[in-house]
């Protein structure tokens, strides 16, 4: 890893670690925003390269996610926000959470128990914060 990639990463990961620090989230990583490049992860979270990519296709034009939902960690979620700076997934009472910032893709997950409007709202004030960076 290079020296700026590494400096990327401590960096990012300390917002993967602040989503799943509030106990709202249980799983985060943060992409670059063509989905090459996993910047940071807590807890493991990791896409497939399809998966990542299905997202970043889906900001562009979300009709395959509204007619068959989104895919992470193999599992299926129905799409229940596509627009092209939120993506959102739910499955049972479990949910994930993509957002789009300027140079990245922010992805959470929640588990059952957690109220969704409650955990968007941490994903997206971070990607507001994010996008106040220049990020
Ligand atoms: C992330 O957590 C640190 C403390 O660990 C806190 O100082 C900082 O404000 C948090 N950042 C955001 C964007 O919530
Ligand atoms: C979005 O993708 C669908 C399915 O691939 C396609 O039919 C549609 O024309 C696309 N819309 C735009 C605006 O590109």
């Amino acid at each position: 890893m290079s020296l700026f990639a590494n400096i990327i990463f401590s960096f990012s990961l300390a917002y993967t670690d602040n989503l799943t620090a509030t106990g709202k989230l249980d799983k985060a990583a943060i992409y670059g925003s063509d989905g090459s490049a996993m910047w940071a992860s807590s807890n493991n979270f990791k896409l497939e390269p399809s998966e990542i990519q299905e997202l970043v296709g889906g900001f562009a034009n979300a009709s395959n996610l509204w007619a068959s939902g989104l895919h992470i960690q193999g599992q299926k979620y129905f799409c229940i926000r596509a627009d092209d700076r939120s993506i959102y997934g739910k499955h049972e009472a479990e949910g994930v959470l993509c957002v789009k910032t300027k140079q990245a893709i922010l992805i959470a997950h929640y588990p059952g128990g957690i109220q969704p409007g409650e955990a968007a709202k941490i994903v997206e004030q971070l990607a507001d914060y994010l996008i106040g960076q220049g990020y």
